[in-house]
């Protein structure tokens, strides 16, 4: 492999099952290949069916003893997996950059995010509470919460250390067993991490990764399989709701956090410098390739022009690259198919009359290039107001009034992420309360960490990730009733 890094230990291209690093039992593979350049990275173990259902079977083996642990000393084992990671933080993000084609930066920012949850999971894993019910006559109610059984959990490419600790931590924090499949795009982040599980001294079985692909195949044994009782995915909507009607069969629990169709909105009272700074950063993260990425950014007539103008220069400043080179601030998108579609999306937007301010073309750094771009002129018809773009393209809409924006901004079946700039306390809890999203934030859109819950309604999904809430969605309420106490 070409990656350079301090610790090659890390680079694995095999699949962890049971505690053991094993090749696919019918030796396929798949390649990984670096975004920026089109370089091949490395061949990794493909498995199927079989290997996922003796991975759930290892699972259930290891949860018995764990579930039953003191929370102190599954947190113990958690707290030393977050230390080598931040020990090892400087070859995951180098990992990340080759594989996802993020800058360095984004990557160093993103391991430091994942390891958030595995510290925070740690803690609060020990913060599990349940509740006495003062019951009718002489019985009383007691509720407990337990693991709520293996875990099965598929996780997207654009955060391919986050999206996992997001899910394990909580997981593994409660009492859960965890099977894992990472996206085929970036396995070997997910491989380094779960290196460093095992080094921290997870127990074996307790936490498989399953790279492989085959998604059908793993997708449909996790979500077959009566052992699991769990399956959490990020991803699009599509596959998440293929996903939830696979768990129906056996009534499997899931979290689902899919697509969005994120609005920004700018009144006319907005801090300008505050509200692109905000702007850039909600649509331009991650090269556009985040669910709560600004997909539309609807912006009041009266602060439209002074807003695209201010807006388009600062994105002229960007530099797209190779993640790795010191002077790239965009790296590339994760595939040549995906620019594809991104340009698909702006041409149907210039084909309805769009006007390209800046940029409209894929870039020429390379097949998974595209220009930072800007566009005016457009309308909620075009694909780019229906569809979550999943690139670097920043469609401005203009509004006239409040109640234009809120009926802009719940004009999709999304309902991930949305941003409000202005000025006026009354008009962001209005506006806040007015609109069908999960998250909402005001006069800022770097509203991602761990102590917050992370999710979305609509067909954006069900669930919350991270803070107090993310412990629920791996626990299950058991109520037991004491009775004759009078005896
Ligand atoms: C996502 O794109 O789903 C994750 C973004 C974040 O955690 O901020």
């Amino acid at each position: 492999m070409t990656i350079q890094i301090k610790d090659s230990s890390l680079l694995k291209t095999q699949a962890f099952i049971d505690g053991q690093w094993v090749d696919g039992d019918n030796g396929e593979t798949f390649a990984v290949t670096d975004p920026a350049t089109g370089e091949h990275l490395a061949d990794i173990a493909s498995v199927g069916a079989a290997e996922t259902r003796r991975a759930i079977a290892a699972a259930e083996r290891a949860m018995a003893e764990w579930k039953t642990l003191p929370a102190k000393s599954r947190s113990d084992v958690l707290e030393k997996w977050h230390q080598l990671i931040i020990e090892n933080s400087e070859d995951l993000a180098i990992i990340m950059t080759a594989e996802q084609g993020k800058t360095l930066s984004e990557s160093r920012g993103e391991v430091a995010y994942g390891a958030s949850f595995v510290k925070w999971f740690a803690e609060e894993g020990k913060r599990v509470y349940g509740d006495i019910i003062p019951t009718p006559s002489d019985r009383r109610g007691v509720v407990v919460k337990q693991p709520v059984g293996v875990v099965a959990a598929i996780t997207p490419w654009n955060f391919p250390n986050a999206m996992i600790t997001r899910k394990a931590g909580p997981a593994l924090a409660v009492g859960c067993a965890i099977v894992l499949k990472p996206a085929a795009e970036t396995p070997l982040s997910a491989l380094a991490l779960v290196e460093l599980a095992n080094r921290a001294g997870l127990p074996t079985g307790l936490f498989s990764v399953l790279p492989g692909s085959d998604a059908p195949a793993i997708g449909g044994e996790m979500t077959a399989n009566p052992t699991v009782k769990k399956v959490t995915f990020t991803g699009s909507t599509p596959v998440g709701k293929l996903l939830m009607k696979q768990c129906a069969d056996s009534v499997k629990r899931t979290s689902m956090e899919l697509g969005g169709n994120a609005p920004v909105i700018i009144f006319d009272d907005a801090d300008l410098d505050i509200a692109v700074a905000g702007a850039l950063t909600a649509k331009y993260r991650n090269s556009g390739q985040t669910c709560i990425c600004a997909n539309r950014l609807l912006v009041q007539e009266g602060i439209y022009d002074a807003f695209v103008e201010k807006f388009s220069a600062a994105v002229s400043e960007f530099r797209i690259g190779n993640g790795f080179a010191a002077e790239t601030t965009h790296g590339p998108v994760i595939t040549e198919k995906a620019a594809k579609e991104i340009h698909s999306k702006v041409e149907n937007a210039v084909a309805e009359g769009a006007t390209v301010v800046i940029g409209g073309q894929p870039g020429e750094q390379g097949a998974c290039f595209y220009q930072p771009t800007v566009l005016t002129d457009v309308t909620d018809t075009m694909r780019v107001f229906r569809e979550e773009i999943f690139g670097p393209v920043a469609p401005v809409f203009k509004f006239s009034t409040e109640a234009d924006a809120v009926r802009m901004a719940n004009d999709t079946e999304f309902g991930l992420a949305a941003y409000i700039y202005t000025e006026s306390m009354g008009r962001s809890w209005r506006v806040s309360e007015a609109i069908d999203y999960g998250m909402v934030g005001v006069n800022e859109t770097a509203i991602s960490s761990e102590v917050i819950p992370f999710g979305g309604v609509k067909e954006s999904g069900q669930g919350r990730e991270g803070s107090k809430y993310g412990l629920d969605d791996y626990l299950e309420t058991k109520y037991i009733c004491f009775g004759a106490l009078q005896r």
